[in-house]
């Protein structure tokens, strides 16, 4: 079931996303969590990070896989995915690093490195619940609008809409890569639980379309319709506006 967390800001959309992943950390001392980068879970990490260090939740038992990484960028550059989850998470929080899991982006053969990560993702036995973000093309992990859900982790080329989303982090659109590993549809599908987080007007409209509109592979995560499980959506009052215009009544406040 699809549940619509309303929040007035980005940080109280952060806040209640930050609540669903305290509520299965108390669950579930050893959960594993699927992680995503980018700008849609930053304050969510900042508060999770708060509350790890007032002692109400622990990583010390956590496992982590995370969605994607790029292709060219070693873990230690600093628009790596790597790197990211380090700053903005695993150094801040009692995670234990050998318990993090991502792509690498430096694999010399991507075809083996997906493959090593299927086998990683398949070997924590389960995801507990699978955080994403949505691009604007409706995009979640690197999955791009495609004529087929893609199923395990694969080489993916960057469509143009999301290079140029990206850009805002690197010095120029030129240094932005055009590859990624990412996890398939099909694992996301697998996970326990979703928490889909969407901040700002420009996701609006995606927004709106994912989640009401048909079901598509042309809108990546329009599959979330079809997810098994709860799927807990945390977003701003912008990223909810066409949804509270259409469907008012889907959003809970
Ligand atoms: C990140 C990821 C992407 C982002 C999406 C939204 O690991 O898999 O799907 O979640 O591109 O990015 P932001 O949050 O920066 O708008």
């Amino acid at each position: 079931m699809i549940k619509i967390i309303y929040g007035k800001t980005a940080h109280d959309a952060g806040v209640n996303g930050a609540d669903v992943i305290t509520s299965v950390l108390k669950n579930k001392k050893n959960a594993v969590l699927g992680l995503a980068t980018g700008s849609s879970p930053i304050g969510m990490y900042k508060e999770l990070i708060a509350r790890c260090a007032s002692g109400e939740i622990s990583f010390a038992d956590v496992k982590s896989v995370n969605l994607d990484e790029y292709v060219g960028l070693s873990a230690d550059h600093d628009q790596s995915y790597a790197y990211f989850m380090h700053d903005n998470l695993f150094n801040h929080v009692d995670i234990k690093e050998e318990n993090t899991n991502l792509p690498n982006g430096l694999a010399k053969d991507p075809a083996a490195e997906c493959a090593r990560y299927d086998a990683v993702v398949a070997s924590m036995g389960g995801v507990d619940i699978q955080v994403l973000g949505i691009g604007n093309n409706g995009h979640i992990g690197f999955n791009e609008p495609a004529a087929a859900f893609s199923k395990g982790t694969g080489l993916v080329d960057l469509t143009d809409s999301t290079i140029d989303a990206n850009a805002r982090f690197f010095a120029s659109r030129d240094e932005v890569p055009t590859q990624a590993l990412s996890m398939g549809v099909g694992q996301i599908m697998n996970a326990d639980s979703i928490l889909l987080l969407a901040m700002g007007k420009g996701k609006a409209e995606i927004l709106e379309k994912s989640l009401f509109g048909d079901v598509t592979p042309a809108v990546p995560a329009s599959i979330l319709q079809f997810f098994k499980g709860d799927v807990y959506v945390c977003a701003d009052e912008d990223a909810l506006s066409v949804i509270m215009e259409k469907h008012p009544e889907a959003v809970s406040k």
